[in-house]
């Protein structure tokens, strides 16, 4: 299996320098997905297409990494569980956010429409839930359900904020908190209780840390692009009336940003507002932010009580975090 589309990957490093126990893990996670799917009745060929469209599988590898070399079919299980929530989650949020393009090809919402979007989402959505069920595996049940909540109230905040150029920064956080994460804690501490681990607050510190960082990262890749690495065009949050960070602190540099009509901004002009909200220097105080949650996430892992072998793997995947461009 290959880790993602294009180099740097914030998994790449992770994926080459681990032993065989990973790269076998994701394939096997790779396999359940796709059996998963089909085991609900045959797949039509944008669900395949979503499947396989080469997303990173950060979060799958958060899930063996937390596990560690031991971990077995409970910790794929739990990948499997979080890949299908994760994915489910992108289907819906594109339909949110009529957003064109993912992961460098139209999106569900675009090629079939909002009814088939959300159908496919919402099948997804359940699939992850039968996955676990099937095995009763109890923690795993209630730990994913809360999560499916939180992200389902971190994308109502979206919509409740949309447009608002007076968003504060800690309406931002909570936002990103709930609909990212959340997740990214989720896969860790799935990972950690797939073999009976102790220390799950901990694996939630770090992953919520990492997954907040990556959201933030996101959002200056929207505005800085290039396109063409990202897969999707700059300034889609801003067409979509999504008031991230790099605004935020764009706005405090220079007020008068905030009266823009986001309403009003067309692909063109909108790429013009992301040219000036990168000449205040917003992207690179951002980058900066999300830097230092990165340090924080990694200080947690002194306490995890992992192998040092997971340790180094972890700190190399949140490192990684900084790197991407997909
Ligand atoms: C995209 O997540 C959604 C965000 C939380 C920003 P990823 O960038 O992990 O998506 P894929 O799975 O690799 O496409
Ligand atoms: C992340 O939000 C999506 C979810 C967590 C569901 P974004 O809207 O920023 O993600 P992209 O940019 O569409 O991947
Ligand atoms: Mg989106
Ligand atoms: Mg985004």
């Amino acid at each position: 299996m290959s880790p993602g589309r294009s180099a740097p990957e914030p998994v790449t490093a992770v994926f080459e320098s681990a032993g065989a126990w990973l790269p076998n893990g994701l394939a096997e996670v790779e396999e359940g997905l796709l059996a998963a799917a089909e085991s609900e009745g045959p797949l039509t060929a944008d669900a395949v297409a979503t499947l396989k469209a080469g997303g990173k599988r950060m979060r799958p590898m958060l899930v063996l990494l937390c596990a560690g070399p031991g971990g077995g079919r409970a910790a794929v299980r739990a990948g499997v569980a979080v890949e299908l929530i994760h994915m489910a989650s992108l289907v819906h949020d594109d339909v949110l956010d009529r957003a064109p393009l993912r992961r460098g090809r139209p999106t569900v919402f675009a090629e079939s429409g909002r009814g088939r979007a959300t159908a496919l989402g919402d099948r997804l959505f359940s699939t992850a839930f039968a996955v676990l069920a099937a095995e009763s595996d109890e923690f795993a049940i209630a730990e994913l359900s809360a999560t499916a909540v939180d992200l389902a109230r971190g994308e109502l905040m979206q919509r409740r904020g949309a447009f608002d150029t007076a968003l504060s920064e800690d309406e931002y956080f909570e936002r990103c908190r709930l609909k990212t994460g959340r997740l990214f804690a989720a896969a860790c501490v799935l990972g950690r209780a797939s073999v009976g681990g102790t220390g799950k607050e901990v694996m939630a510190e770090f992953g919520h840390r990492i997954g907040l960082a990556f959201q933030m990262l996101d959002d200056v890749l929207d505005i800085s692009g290039p396109a063409e690495r990202t897969g999707k065009a700059r300034g889609t949050d801003l067409l979509d009336g999504t008031v991230t960070l790099p605004l935020i602190q764009a706005i405090r540099v220079q007020p008068a940003l905030a009266e823009v009509d986001l309403r009003e901004l067309s692909e063109e002009s909108a790429v013009l507002f992301c040219d000036r909200i990168a000449d205040t220097g917003a992207l690179d105080s951002v980058r900066g932010r999300a830097m230092a949650l990165i340090e924080e996430a990694k200080a947690r892992l002194s306490s995890s009580g992992l192998e040092q072998e997971q340790v180094r793997l972890l700190e190399l995947i949140a490192d990684g975090v900084v790197l991407r461009y997909s």
